[in-house]
C-alpha cells in the first residue's frame, strides 16, 4: 500500500475557509481577536492558482522568516540564559537553534545537496534530539551540559545551514516538478518543525527564569488588570457522526498525526464558552480541590502527592497571602480574570469533577471549532521592525482575558492555553507510520500521552490548523496548558 507524504506542497485548506484543516493565518499589528468568520484580510490566496515557481518561492521566503525569527526569538538571552538547562523535559536555547538547524541538515542538505560538507562532524550526535534510525544521540537529562559549542559557533552554525538551503533551494526552482515538489515537501516541514521550537524555546526559558530567585521577565511589559469575564455559559451542541481529521489526498501542510479522515462518533453535549480563569482556579483551592482524593485519577493523586502540588506551576505565594505568577514579563500577582494555565492533565480533571463537568474529547473540540462560532485568543503574533521578524511589542506572551460573551460563541477556542482534552494520544483509523526516520516524527509516541488542543499564546500565529494534535505526558505543567469545560 502506498504511504502518504509526511508534508504536502504549500496547499489550499484555507479557500475552504472553516473547513477541516483550516489554518490560522499570520497577521502582524494588532492582536487577532475576533471569530472564525474570517474576513478577506484573513484568507490566504489559494495557491492552486499561482504557478507552481511563485508558490516555491513563498515558501522560500517564509523559510527565511521562520529562521530570522528564531534568532530574534534568541536574541533577548545571554549566553548565560541560553546554556541551562532547568530540568529533563525543557531544553536550553542554544540547543533548539542548533537541533533545528541539525533537522534541515540531516533531512534537506545531506541527502538533496550535492557535495554538502557539514558544519562539524560533531553536530549530529549533539543536536539529534530522538531519531533512532539516524543515529546516537547525547542524553537529553544533560543537554545543559554541553557548553561547548558556544552561541557564536552556533549562529555560525544556522548561518552554515541557511547558505546552503538558499543554494540548494536556487537550483531547485529550476528542477523537475517532482523533485521540486519533494523539497517543498520537506522545506514545509522543516518550518513547521522550527515554528515548535520556538514555542518550546519560549516555554524553556519561562521555566529557566522562574528558577531564579529574584524572577525576571524575558521580556518587559506591564499587565493591565483584565476586566472582569462573568460567569461561563454553556453551548449546546447535537450527537451524530461528525469528519474529523485531514483526507490523505487532500492538499495543504498537515503533520502525519491528523490523517487520515474518518468519522467519529459524539454524543449530545455542552461545551463551555470560555476558558476557565484563574480566580475560578482560587475557588478550586480554597475549597480544599488539592487535598480531595475523591476528585482525583489515582495517578493523579500521586503525582500531586509525589510532586508536591498545591497549586499550578509558577504560582507562589507572598508572606502576606497574595498568590504570584511568574510569567515571561516578570513575576507579578495572580489577576483572577487571566485564563488558568500551567496545570497537568491530572488537575485539569480534577477541577472538571469538582465543577461538576469533565473534559471536551478532542472530536468534541475538533468539531466545535470546525462547526460552531469560535473566537482566536493570543497568538505568538509577529511584528516586522527593520525588515526583522519580532514578536511585536504589546505580546504579553501569555493568555489575556475572554472578552464579552457573544451568544452562540466559543471565546478563546483558538489561542490563550492549549486546552486538555479527555483524550488519550492514539492514532486514528487508518493512520499509516511514513516511511523512514521521519516516521519517527510522531507515531511513536502515541502511547501514555494526552491530546490538547487549539495552540496558546506562545504558538506562531500562522502554525495552527483545527485539525492540529498537541500532546503531553499527564504529569507536565510546562506548557501553557489551561481548562474548557464539557458537560454531557
Ligand atoms: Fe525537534
Amino acid at each position: 500500500m502506498q504511504k502518504a507524504p509526511v508534508a504536502r506542497r504549500l496547499g489550499c485548506n484555507q479557500a475552504r475557509r472553516l473547513g477541516p484543516g483550516a489554518r490560522y493565518p499570520r497577521e502582524t499589528g494588532p492582536r487577532l481577536r475576533g471569530w472564525n468568520k474570517l474576513d478577506d484580510d484573513h484568507v490566504t490566496t489559494d495557491v492552486t492558482t499561482l504557478d507552481v515557481q511563485s508558490r516555491f518561492g513563498a515558501l522560500v521566503e517564509r523559510l527565511d522568516d521562520c529562521r530570522r525569527f528564531t534568532e530574534a526569538l534568541a536574541a533577548p538571552l545571554s549566553a548565560e540564559d541560553q546554556t541551562v538547562q532547568s530540568m529533563p523535559d525543557t531544553s536550553p536555547t542554544k540547543w533548539h537553534r542548533a537541533h533545528t538547524t541539525w533537522f534541515f541538515e540531516t533531512f534537506l542538505l545531506q541527502p538533496h545537496l550535492a557535495g554538502y560538507e557539514a558544519f562539524d562532524g560533531h553536530f549530529g550526535f549533539l543536536f539529534n534530539s530522538y531519531y533512532e534510525a539516524v543515529g546516537d544521540r547525547h542524553p537529553r537529562p544533560d543537554r545543559g551540559m554541553v557548553t561547548r559549542p558556544g552561541i557564536v559557533e552556533i549562529a555560525d552554525y544556522r548561518r552554515h545551514v541557511d547558505e546552503a538551503l538558499a543554494t540548494l533551494l536556487e537550483a531547485a526552482g529550476d528542477d523537475e516538478p517532482d523533485r521540486r515538489d519533494h523539497l517543498a515537501d520537506l522545506v514545509e516541514l522543516g518550518i513547521n518543525h522550527e515554528q515548535q521550537h520556538q514555542e518550546l524555546l519560549l516555554m524553556d526559558i519561562k521555566h529557566v527564569l522562574a528558577n531564579n530567585v529574584y524572577g525576571p521577565g524575558y521580556a518587559v511589559l506591564d499587565h493591565e488588570p483584565l476586566p472582569e469575564p462573568g460567569p461561563a455559559g454553556w453551548i449546546s451542541v447535537d450527537g451524530g457522526l461528525v469528519e474529523i481529521g485531514v483526507e490523505v489526498s487532500d492538499r495543504g501542510f498537515r503533520f502525519d498525526n491528523e490523517e487520515p479522515r474518518h468519522r467519529a462518533l459524539l454524543h449530545p453535549h455542552r461545551l463551555a464558552d470560555r476558558l476557565v480563569t484563574c480566580g475560578e482556579w482560587l475557588e478550586f483551592m480554597a475549597d480544599g480541590g488539592y487535598g480531595e482524593p475523591r476528585l482525583w485519577l489515582s495517578d493523579g493523586w500521586y503525582a500531586r502527592a509525589a510532586q508536591g502540588w498545591t497549586a499550578p506551576l509558577y504560582w507562589t505565594k507572598t508572606d502576606d497571602e497574595q498568590w504570584m505568577i511568574h510569567t515571561l514579563t516578570g513575576r507579578r500577582p495572580v489577576d483572577p480574570h487571566e485564563p488558568l494555565c500551567h496545570v497537568s492533565f491530572y488537575e485539569a480533571d480534577a477541577f472538571a469533577t469538582w465543577a461538576g463537568a469533565r473534559l471536551p474529547t478532542e472530536f468534541e473540540w475538533e468539531h466545535a471549532a470546525t462547526d460552531l462560532r469560535h473566537g482566536v485568543g493570543t497568538l505568538l503574533d509577529q511584528a516586522t521592525v527593520d525588515g526583522t521578524p519580532v514578536v511585536s511589542p504589546s505580546n504579553e506572551l501569555h493568555p489575556t482575558g475572554a472578552g464579552p460573551a457573544e451568544a452562540g460563541v466559543l471565546r478563546q477556542l483558538i489561542g490563550d492555553c492549549w486546552e486538555w482534552t479527555g483524550s488519550p494520544y492514539r492514532p486514528y483509523p487508518g493512520y499509516q507510520v511514513p516511511d523512514g526516520a521521519i516516521g519517527e516524527y510522531n507515531g511513536k509516541f502515541m502511547i501514555n500521552t494526552m491530546v490538547l488542543r487549539g495552540g496558546c499564546a506562545l504558538t506562531p500565529n500562522d502554525h495552527l490548523r483545527t485539525t492540529y494534535r498537541n500532546f503531553f505526558h499527564p504529569h507536565t505543567r510546562w506548557h501553557l496548558s489551561g481548562v474548557r469545560l464539557a458537560a454531557d
